[in-house]
């Protein structure tokens, strides 16, 4: 019911009264009032007037799945969300509907997280209605090796979409932070689960997105930015996600029918470590030389100072020069 009449309050352009509202849902005007009322508890501001009736002024800044869907036009991410106040992590989440077999696209996001994990076992940090943390659920047919193009993928259509809503020049560092001004203000974590030893398929992946939107200065991680730092305004949480829902299935979709290499194409244009000398540290060792190329798997190719050129697949990369 109020997802009704929120609907018919956003279609009517003038106050739309009582009376209408109880004609268009069939409940009752005290009914109506109700609703409304508790429409004002989750944070929309509805005006009312009298003899005029009720407008709405703004929906509230909350990651209401009736709010993402609304105007989203996806046909499958965020077909199916599910919204927290408080998680431990969306990945993990998202994860057990992957096994209960949820339907590719299911979105997880939530306003805080206590364990907020990103790449290489670091912590995340969630500020509560500050920044965007959710994470998606998908079913692609590839190998586990060609996971990091799905990296690539999501690094591609986070930067696009950021880029959309704010207007700044948004690069990407291999393989998936996005950055502004040289400081990062979102990353992304792909985890998947195999089908099992014997085949050569991914089940699913959880592709989780981590983005500080409103967050102030003193709540960031040093060398850490935020949308609202960089452009010096707010940001909606909701219509960000929404532009990301929608790049992240135009470019899944391309994906899909033409594979990687448009990708890849798309990837070379905004990163800020092809063409320079990088040093990539991983677990196991530390890799000098000239990043010159994404491989078809997604790989990056670094060309050390003997000439070999080495395949990264992970890792944290300094920028040399
Ligand atoms: C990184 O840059 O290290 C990746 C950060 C990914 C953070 C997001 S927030 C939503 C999802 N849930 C998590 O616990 N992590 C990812």
């Amino acid at each position: 019911m109020q997802e009704k009449i929120i609907s018919f309050l956003r279609k009517s352009k003038d106050y739309i009264s009582g009376e209408e509202l109880s004609k268009l849902t069939g409940i009752t005007r005290a009914e109506v009032w109700k609703q409304i009322e508790s429409l004002r508890n989750l944070g929309y501001d509805i005006e009312a007037l009298p003899h005029l009736g009720y407008r709405l002024i703004s929906p509230p800044d909350k990651l209401l799945p009736e709010e993402i869907t609304w105007d989203l036009g996806t046909k499958l991410m965020g077909k199916k969300i599910f919204s927290f106040e408080v998680l431990d992590s969306t990945m993990d989440f998202t994860h057990e509907l992957g096994i209960r077999n949820f339907p590719e696209g299911t979105v997880v996001c939530s306003e805080t997280q206590k364990k907020g994990r990103g790449r290489r076992g670091r912590e995340w940090f969630s500020p509560k209605y500050k920044g965007l943390y959710f994470s998606i659920l998908l079913k692609p047919q590839i190998s586990p090796n060609q996971a990091p193009q799905l990296t690539i993928l999501s690094a591609v259509a986070v930067r696009e979409a950021i880029s959309n809503i704010t207007g700044l020049e948004c690069l990407i560092k291999w393989p998936n932070d996005i950055l502004i001004s040289g400081k990062k203000v979102g990353g992304i974590l792909t985890e998947m689960a195999e089908m099992g030893a014997e085949t050569e398929k991914i089940k699913f992946i959880v592709l989780g997105i981590g983005i500080n939107v409103n967050t102030e200065k003193h709540l960031l991680p040093t060398q850490a930015s935020s949308l609202k730092e960089e452009r010096r305004e707010k940001f909606s949480r909701i219509e960000l996600l929404k532009e990301i829902l929608r790049k992240i299935e135009r470019y899944y979709f391309l994906f899909k029918e033409k594979g990687f290499s448009p990708l890849a194409e798309e990837w070379k244009k905004y990163s800020c470590i092809l063409g320079h000398r990088i040093k990539i540290i991983s677990q196991q060792k530390a890799i000098e030389g000239e990043a010159i190329d994404l491989d078809r798997e997604g790989a990056l190719l670094v060309r050390k100072d003997s000439g070999f050129i080495e395949r990264v697949f992970a890792g944290d990369v300094v920028k040399i020069r």
